[in-house]
């Protein structure tokens, strides 16, 4: 098949790759220029594990090219897929659905022929009949331009294998009788033969099906997160509790790793926009739990701080802090809403002098953190600390020797607030240790 994707971020360049790679002929489109220009070098903007190596693939076979042009988008094929981002406004809970929706427009403009619009940006329930307006609207192809609804639920850092091979399709129509449907069948026709459970629905139940699942995964990781502070005031270990927990096959072992809790690009935001549309339905009372997985969810950065500020006294300035993480979480260099660096700016600000260290990260820590030291090399950042913090789960860092590192930190204190580090060997070494969620 012939199809586009319109918005080539970690979504989209994803989806465009994979794609190519089941033997569609792609089109991905973005308004930034030198993202398509990267992009058609056989190179992702930005690092996702196994990308580059899909890019080059299909750039090089043909099968694969970007264009900042909606005309050349429209005039491609007949499916398009909307990835364009969807932030949350800046002081609202709500999403930003602007460039949704100039993205639609811009498209619609140029559809002569019948044509499926395929969106798997998230968005609040009841964005897809607001959709279909506009292109109704501005469509010279009017009524023949179906809107259909494909959620995605990639993971960042395994978002190919999560896009070939994934949990389950979710396709939402607004009538049950749509040539839609069999155009989405075809295109995603080896996922499907592959027996991936696919669910054909309505338009709202697809719009639920991100929103919803994302507020499940982060109710599970706030519960643990919970559980870590009962842990830390009773003397139990939220690590231990979480195995035994997760042998239950009701409640599952995936998903509930306590630690810092959650940050990135979806999760947080997706609660909070979540909210704000069950608010504007009526129905917030439904979801006020919501509010608490937010709360419990920040409530762990800030105990970060006041087990710094239990290490090193109230008075921050003249300390050296480092912290080992600046991504969101391992495998990626995402550092949106990222845990590890809302702890950095919170201590900066306390008046530390904070240095993180990171294998992807830094050039975006560099871009939206100038305040901090950024130094890649784990040993190196930790030179004359007086604390030490492990707020991250690339495993690089678990195997840094406490004995080696002990000789190079002014004061040989370590938090590990994720709970991976083997604190045997490092109070052995002399460290003093604590934890999130263990005595
Ligand atoms: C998430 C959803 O998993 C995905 O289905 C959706 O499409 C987009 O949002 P992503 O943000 O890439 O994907 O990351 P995910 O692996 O779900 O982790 C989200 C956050 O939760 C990270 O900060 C991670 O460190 C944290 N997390 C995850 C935990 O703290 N504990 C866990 O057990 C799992």
């Amino acid at each position: 098949m012939k199809l586009t994707i319109i918005g080539c971020g970690y979504l989209g360049a994803t989806h465009a790759a994979c794609m190519a790679e089941l033997g569609h002929d792609v089109l991905g489109m973005d308004a930034d220029m030198d993202k398509v220009r990267v992009l058609n070098s056989g190179k992702a903007p930005f690092y996702e594990p196994g990308l580059d190596d899909l890019l080059a693939k299909h750039t090089a076979s043909g099968r694969l090219k970007f264009t900042a042009s909606y005309a050349e988008a429209a005039r491609f094929g007949e499916l398009h897929f909307i990835g364009v981002g969807t932030p949350q406004q800046a002081a609202e809970n709500a999403y930003d659905l602007t460039h949704l929706f100039s993205a639609i427009r811009r498209l619609a403009t140029h559809l002569l022929g019948p044509a499926v619009v395929a969106v798997k940006s998230t968005v609040p329930v009841g964005t897809a009949a607001h959709v279909a307006k506009i292109l109704e609207e501005s469509a010279p192809a009017g009524g023949k331009v179906q809107v259909a609804w494909n959620p995605e639920f990639l993971r960042e850092s395994s978002a190919i294998e999560d896009t070939l091979r994934p949990d389950r399709l979710v396709l939402g129509f607004d009538s049950e009788q749509s040539w839609g449907e069999a155009v989405l069948r075809q295109c995603f026709r080896k996922i499907i033969e592959a027996g991936t459970p696919t669910i054909v629905t309505d338009w709202a139940t697809a719009e639920l099906a991100k929103t919803s699942a994302n507020s499940f995964l982060a109710t599970k990781i706030s519960f643990i997160n919970a559980m870590a502070e009962v842990c830390e005031a009773t003397g139990a270990d939220v690590h231990e509790l979480a195995e035994i927990l997760g042998h239950d096959v009701r409640i599952g072992r995936s998903g509930m790793r306590p630690g810092l809790g959650f940050g990135g690009g979806c999760l947080p935001k997706d609660l909070r926009g979540f909210l704000a549309r069950a608010g504007e339905l009526g129905v917030d009372r439904a979801l006020t739990f919501l509010h608490e997985i937010d709360a419990i969810n920040n409530g762990r950065r800030e105990r970060m701080v006041a087990l710094v500020r239990e290490q090193l006294g109230d008075t921050l300035a003249s300390r050296r802090i480092t912290i080992w993480g600046a991504a969101f979480k391992p495998g990626t260099d995402d550092i949106r809403d990222s845990p590890a660096l809302a702890v950095a700016q919170g201590l900066h600000e306390l008046g530390a002098t904070v240095t993180v260290s990171d294998p992807k990260a830094l050039d975006n820590a560099r871009k939206h953190h100038p305040e901090l030291g950024h130094v890649e090399d784990p040993v190196a950042a930790a030179r004359g600390a007086d604390l030490l913090l492990h707020l991250t789960e690339w495993p690089q860092f678990r195997h840094v020797d406490p004995e080696r590192l002990a000789r190079r930190v002014r004061t040989a204190k370590v938090i590990d607030g994720r709970g991976t580090l083997d604190l045997g060997s490092w109070r052995r070494a002399g460290w003093t240790v604590r934890a999130l969620g263990r005595a």
